[in-house]
């Protein structure tokens, strides 16, 4: 059924209504009685920067509770805590007058390099489903709507808006869709945001077989598509494929655009007409939102405690955690000031923010470093001082903050240099080192065998700075398990040879092998597995057993102390056949026991369990071995179950290639055969066939007037940010990628004006050598 007022709007208004009206809000039209619909970012927190607020103005949004990032709740394993997290920010959304918050983030950490993977849960589809499914359900129920993104195939920043992720549909659909298929089947997500990236030749925002065939025929969605911001590519081709709503808006150009192609007959009113419609029922299902109730910062401050609490990982104990002794050092900048969420469209400014220094008054404490991990002699003279004097040394350390962010991906696994010296300098002084560790994707930890314990924060939110200390003297028992594997170095990860720069496209080569898939069907050493994660209790599993597909199992608490343990259920087929993965999470639970208590935990398994995409999902006959787990490595039970359905065979492609033998990296040979076509990397585009989808630096390459323009808006850009003195600021690093490292035709739609279509034209003509060309449109009114 149309919504009533789609007949009375004429077709400028309805087109109108398909932009956004400014960078938060949807378009007014008042005499229909339709009002403004207002979105503000996630997802760890709201960040509202009220009416007029643009990019530029991340820092300046209203103040709201940090909670701990995504890649530290993935680790919580915590379907509960996420549901309430989302509630509280739906809570914090609605009293600001926000109708939907921009997240969860439920893209796949396929690299630890990408810059964004601290908005993500996991590397695995089923977790990163689950708890986006619980943050959609949650939110919702509050009356807010929730906006999973970025739909889809979106795991690097390099080229974000205009690489190509080129991969199989297998691979596409058992890792990349997997969680985004979950959370629209079981939560009903009133927004879903497309990417900017392309899927196989075709812009997200421009892909009907996404966005339509898939996402509502398949799926069932019945939500709303917006862009990521200045993600519309193709107005016309856009709106065919059901993507609804062009954000952010504050420029004529694409209404003009779909006018044009509207009177071209290149585009139906009809089609306007299905977006139009959806957009009303969007906008019309906040029109009786629940009145805003108090809102009490003080008990969101403390859930965001609980939070960092359950998601901090104890990676290393030989037995000195929790500290006994008093005489402590806290060594570390990140003890002054924490690390504790990244930069970027995700960055809240907190209500409260409490670091180490303020949660143990009574320790002492020297930095030993700055807030870029850079140390000098004195600062190490300091460190060493206080590390000779206290009973245990704990070291605050991890990746700066100029290594995530929105925007731009790592440029390596490793801690900075001058914390490496740090703990360096304390290690040759003091036996007794714990190191606490914050970040929000993996690192390399050359020092590990030589410290005692190792605490991982991730990055934990406003309270993280309390929950590390009472982590770390016992007044909390750490419960978190990895949620992504840490792997021993940057070339063990399978697609490390074919991620991010050089290759402008996203070139899913390792397939299905990602994080754990890949480690344990290689049987490749990681520094830790995925699931790891110890306690200070320990807990016992027993009587496993399986009845009409519902596994049980009994766990217990044999330590000394309450705790919590996260109990994993993974299916590992038989070998043989076509490849699949030696195993694959399917079912989690986290339970909270006390010294000797014990719970059975029950686990349906379905149809789901022992299938994979080929044409359509196939339920592959066989055994399959259904492990009981404390982690991907730590299997503690087992059981072996049959299907009777018929077992697929391996195509002749597969034998003699790497998705067989996974040894070494996979080839551009071995993806052709993946793919079924023959692939070579895009040439890149060169003067005379530059295009919109190009780069302003991209197009600088060969033009001396195009470097000065760079260099202007470099200038300009560096003053905005206070990035004169110091280029290593992640906002002004996310503005200089987000602006010179857009496509021109993104820099159009999310400009607000101040970079023309007219503008982007020009610069074309000028990098293409058609420089009378560009003067005359210059002069063209
Ligand atoms: C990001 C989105 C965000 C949007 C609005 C985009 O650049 O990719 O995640 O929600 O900006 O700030």
């Amino acid at each position: 059924m149309r919504h009533p007022v789609l007949s009375q709007m004429n077709l400028t208004e309805k087109i109108d209504l398909l932009i956004g009206a400014d960078f938060w809000r949807s378009v007014s039209f008042p005499h229909h009685a339709i009002p403004a619909m207002t979105v503000a970012d996630g997802p760890h927190g709201l960040r509202y920067q009220g009416v007029g607020g643009d990019a530029h103005a991340i820092h300046t949004a209203y103040p709201a509770t940090c909670f701990p990032t995504s890649a530290a709740l993935g680790c919580s394993w915590d379907v509960h805590l996420v549901g309430e997290i989302a509630a509280a920010i739906a809570e914090e959304a609605c009293a600001q007058g926000v109708d939907v918050v921009l997240g969860p983030g439920i893209n796949i950490k396929r690299s630890p390099l990408c810059g964004r993977n601290f908005e993500y849960y996991s590397e695995d589809p089923y977790l990163t489903g689950k708890l986006g499914t619980a943050f959609v359900k949650q939110m919702q129920k509050k009356g807010i709507g929730a906006c999973p993104k970025h739909f889809a195939a979106n795991s690097q920043e390099y080229k974000r808006f205009s690489s190509d992720s080129i991969l199989d549909e297998r691979t596409f659909r058992e890792i990349y869709l997997a969680a985004f298929e979950t959370v629209v089947r079981e939560a009903n997500p009133r927004m879903i945001m497309c990417a900017y990236n392309k899927i196989n030749g075709t812009y997200c925002s421009d892909n009907r077989w996404l966005l339509t065939d898939v996402l509502r025929n398949e799926w069932g969605f019945s939500g709303l598509v917006v862009t990521d911001w200045g993600a519309m590519h193709d107005p016309a081709a856009a709106i065919r494929a059901g993507c609804d709503w062009a954000m952010p808006g504050g420029t004529q150009h694409l209404q003009k655009r779909i006018h044009q192609e509207i009177s071209r007959g290149t585009l139906l009113e009809s089609d306007v007409d299905i977006c139009v419609d959806r957009l009303l029922d969007c906008v019309q299902s906040f029109v009786a939102k629940p009145a805003p109730v108090k809102i009490d910062l003080t008990l969101h401050h403390e859930l965001a405690y609980k939070a960092a609490i359950q998601s901090a990982v104890l990676l290393k104990n030989d037995g000195i955690l929790p500290l006994k002794s008093s005489k402590i050092a806290l060594i570390g900048h990140m003890a002054m000031a924490p690390r504790y969420q990244g930069s970027g469209s995700s960055y809240i400014q907190p209500t409260r923010l409490v670091s180490a220094i303020q949660a143990a008054p009574s320790w002492s404490f020297v930095p030993g470093c700055d807030a870029y991990g850079e140390t000098s002699p004195m600062l190490l003279r300091e460190a060493r001082a206080a590390a000779q004097d206290a009973d245990v040394a704990v070291c605050f350390v991890g990746l700066p903050a100029t290594d995530e962010s929105e925007g731009f991906d790592r440029d390596h696994l490793g801690m900075p240099e001058g914390q490496l010296r740090l703990l360096e300098t304390v290690l040759q002084v003091n036996q007794h080192v714990v190191v606490v560790l914050f970040g929000g994707s993996p690192m390399l930890l050359p020092w590990f065998d030589r410290v005692q314990a190792v605490l991982y924060m991730a990055l934990p939110g406003q309270a993280g700075g309390q929950a590390a200390i009472d982590l770390l003297t016992g007044l909390e028992n750490p419960s978190g398990k990895l949620a992504e594997t840490w792997p021993l170095a940057e070339g063990d990860v399978p697609c490390s040879r074919c991620y991010s720069a050089p290759h402008k496209d996203a070139l899913y080569q390792e397939g299905i092998y990602v994080g754990y898939r890949y480690y344990e069907s290689a049987n490749a050493p990681v520094l830790f597995p995925f699931g790891y994660g110890l306690s200070y209790t320990q807990f016992a599993y027993s009587d496993l057993c399986i009845h009409e597909q519902i596994v049980s199992v009994t766990v217990q608490n044999i330590g000394a102390r309450e705790g919590a343990e996260i109990v994993q259920l993974y299916v590992a087929p038989e070998r043989g056949g076509l490849y699949r993965p030696t195993k694959e999470l399917r079912g989690f639970q986290k339970v909270f026991l006390l010294p000797g208590e014990f719970a059975k935990l029950d686990f349906a398994l379905d149809s789901r369990c022992f299938s994979i995409w080929q044409d359509g999902w196939q339920q592959v006959g066989g055994l399959y071995e259904i492990q009981i787990a404390a982690s991907v490595r730590d299997v503690r039970l087992t059981t072996v179950v049959e299907q009777t359905d018929a077992i697929l065979p391996a195509p002749p492609w597969q034998v003699q290639s790497w998705y067989h033998t996974l040894s070494g990296y996979p080839t551009d040979a071995d993806f052709s055969l993946l793919l079924g076509r023959s692939f070579s990397p895009a040439p890149e585009a060169t003067k005379g066939s530059y295009t919109m989808e190009n780069t302003l630096l991209e197009l600088s390459q060969h033009s001396l007037i195009l470097k000065a323009v760079i260099w202007v808006m470099c200038r300009i850009l560096k003053k905005m940010y206070g990035a004169r003195k110091d280029a290593r600021n992640p906002q002004y690093r996310m503005a200089y990628f987000s602006s010179i490292d857009c496509a021109l035709f993104g820099l159009v739609n999310s400009s607000g004006g101040k970079i023309s279509e007219k503008v982007a034209l020009m610069c074309l003509d000028i990098a293409n050598g058609k420089i009378i060309r560009a003067i005359s449109r210059l002069l063209r009114r």
